[in-house]
C-alpha cells in the first residue's frame, strides 16, 4: 500500500462510510484532476461520473477558474465579514440575486448570507425563518414541514428537517420536531398509480395527484387544529439523497400554490439542483415557483471551494433591522463567512455557466444522456430509470417485475461502483441507487463511456 493510502487508514474517518469496509481495501488516492477526469496515486484515470459529489459543474483544473482564484490569492485570501467588506463577495452577492430572479418573480431574493456548506445554507435559512415567522407576530413556536426521504445536510437543524430514517433516526433526541409530507416517488408510487412507460419512465396515467392531496388535506387539517405550519422545506424538482427521485411535473407548482393559500414560506434548498443541474440556472424556476428563502452551495464554486449562499427577501432581512440596543441582529456567523477565495471561484463559475457555450453542451448532454441510458432498461436488475436535467441514475431491484429490492447486506449498489472504479469510472451509489451526474464539460465520447461501463458493471454484479 503507498504511503498516502496508509496515513489515510491510520488516521482518517471517512463521511458515511463504514471504517471496518473501508480499512479492508486499499483506497483510490487521487492526485490530480482535469476537466471531467481524475487521476490517481497509480496513474490510473477515472471518468468523475458523480462530479465529485454533485459539486463540479466546469471540469477539475480548469483554466478559467484557476486563474480567477490565483488572482485572488495574490491578493488576499481571507479576511473576517465581521466588521468588513469585501470585493469579490459583494460582486458575488449581486450576481446572485441577479441569477435568483430572473424576470419579475412574485417575490425578489434580494439579500444574501453567506456561510460555508449545504448544511449551513439550510441551518440559516431556518433560522431566519423561525425568527422572522416569530417577529411577525404569528406564533410563539413555527412549526415546519418537510417530504418523505428529505435531506437537506447534517448539522442538527439541517438533520431536523430531514426524513432518511437509515441516518437520521439515531439523532432523534437531539432534533427539533417537524412534520413528514409525503413526496412523491413514482416508482413505488403509494397509491399504486403508477404505469411508467419505460420511453418516458413519468408518464403516469392513472395519477389523480393523491400525494398532492395528501399534503393538501394534512395542512389544512393542521390549521383548523389552530396550529397552522409556517414553513416547507422542500428539494425542487429532485430529491437526491432519497434515490434520485423526480418529481413529476407541476407537483411543485401545486405545493407551492398551497403554501401560498395558507401562508406558509417556502425553504427551496437548490444545494443539489441550483447552478443549471436541471438545466434551468434554479430548478424552482421551472415550475414558476420563487422561495421566500434559497438555500445554495456544491456547484455554486464549481467544487472548488467549501461555500455557500442563502438568499431570502427584503421583508426578512427588514424584520432584523433595529436599534442597537433592541438586539434584533441576526446572532449567526462562520469565521470563513464570504470568503474571497471561495467567492472569486463562485464568479467565474457563474460567468462560465451564463456563457453560451456552457449552455448549448449542457443541452447537448441533457439529450445524449436520455438516449444513452434508455438503452439500460432490458440489464438485469434495472427497475428503474431516472432523468433530471443533467442526472440520472438507475434503481437497481432483486425483481423488476415485483420491484422487490434486493436485501440491504447484499451491497448491491456499493458492489456495481466497485466494478464501475475498476472499469475507470467513479460514482457514489445512493443505496441501490447509481447515479450518474457528469460535470457539464464532459464529452459525448465520455458521457457514453459512463453508460457502457454501467451497463458493464451492472451485469457483473447483478446477472444470474
Ligand atoms: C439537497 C441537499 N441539501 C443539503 C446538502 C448538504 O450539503 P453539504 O454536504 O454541503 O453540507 C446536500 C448534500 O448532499 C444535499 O444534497
Amino acid at each position: 500500500m503507498n504511503r498516502i493510502a496508509e496515513l489515510d487508514h491510520r488516521y482518517i474517518w471517512h463521511p458515511f462510510t463504514q471504517m471496518k469496509d473501508w480499512l479492508r481495501e486499499e483506497p483510490i488516492v487521487i492526485i490530480s484532476g482535469k476537466d471531467s477526469t481524475l487521476e490517481d496515486i497509480n496513474g490510473n484515470i477515472y471518468l468523475d461520473a458523480n462530479s465529485s459529489i454533485w459539486t463540479n459543474i466546469h471540469g477539475h483544473n480548469n483554466p478559467y477558474i484557476n486563474d480567477a482564484v490565483i488572482k485572488q490569492l495574490n491578493k488576499i485570501a481571507h479576511s473576517s465579514a465581521l466588521g468588513l467588506a469585501n470585493e469579490p463577495a459583494s460582486i458575488l452577492a449581486s450576481e446572485l440575486v441577479s441569477a435568483a430572479n430572473p424576470d419579475t418573480p412574485s417575490k425578489r431574493l434580494e439579500k444574501v448570507f453567506f456561510s460555508d456548506n449545504g448544511s449551513t445554507a439550510l441551518e440559516v435559512a431556518i433560522k431566519l425563518a423561525y425568527e422572522f415567522i416569530r417577529r411577525a407576530g404569528k406564533t410563539e413556536s413555527p412549526r415546519f414541514l418537510s417530504f418523505q426521504g428529505a435531506y437537506h445536510g447534517d448539522t442538527i437543524g439541517a438533520v431536523s428537517v430531514g426524513h432518511i430514517d437509515l441516518f437520521h433516526k439515531a439523532y432523534s433526541g437531539l432534533l427539533f420536531k417537524t412534520d413528514t409530507l409525503p413526496a412523491p416517488y413514482c416508482y413505488r408510487c403509494k397509491w399504486n398509480k403508477a404505469e411508467p412507460e419505460r420511453a418516458d419512465a413519468r408518464k403516469y396515467r392513472r395519477c389523480n395527484w393523491e400525494c398532492i392531496r395528501q399534503v393538501h388535506k394534512q395542512i389544512t387539517e393542521q390549521k383548523e387544529r389552530g396550529a397552522p405550519y409556517s414553513a416547507i422545506v422542500y428539494e425542487p424538482l429532485i430529491q437526491g439523497a432519497a434515490g434520485m427521485i423526480p418529481q413529476p411535473q407541476h407537483w411543485l407548482r401545486q405545493i407551492a400554490e398551497i403554501a401560498d393559500e395558507n401562508d406558509i414560506l417556502l425553504i427551496a434548498d437548490e444545494v443539489f439542483t441550483g447552478f443549471g443541474r436541471t438545466g434551468a440556472m434554479f430548478a424552482s424556476h421551472r415550475e414558476d415557483v420563487q422561495p421566500d428563502f434559497m438555500a445554495l452551495a456544491k456547484a455554486m464554486t464549481s467544487g472548488y471551494m467549501p461555500m455557500a449562499a442563502t438568499l431570502t427577501t427584503k421583508p426578512v432581512f427588514n424584520a432584523f433591522l433595529g436599534e442597537y440596543e433592541e438586539f434584533k441582529s441576526f446572532f449567526h456567523g462562520h469565521s470563513f463567512t464570504a470568503n474571497q477565495l471561495g467567492s472569486s471561484a463562485a464568479l467565474a463559475s457563474l460567468q462560465l455557466l451564463h456563457s453560451h457555450e456552457c449552455t448549448r453542451q449542457r443541452q447537448r448532454l441533457i439529450s445524449l444522456m436520455a438516449e444513452e441510458i434508455d438503452g439500460l432498461w432490458n440489464l438485469p436488475a434495472v427497475g428503474d430509470i431516472r432523468r433530471e436535467g443533467l442526472i440520472a441514475a438507475v434503481e437497481l431491484v432483486a425483481n423488476p417485475s415485483t420491484k422487490e429490492p434486493f436485501p440491504y447486506e447484499q451491497q448491491i449498489g456499493l458492489r456495481v461502483c466497485k466494478a464501475l472504479a475498476r472499469r475507470g469510472v467513479l460514482t457514489r451509489n445512493v443505496g441501490d441507487v447509481i447515479p450518474v451526474i457528469p460535470p457539464y464539460c464532459t464529452t459525448d465520447a465520455q458521457l457514453r463511456k459512463m453508460i457502457a461501463v454501467l451497463a458493464d458493471a451492472v451485469q457483473e454484479v447483478c446477472a444470474v
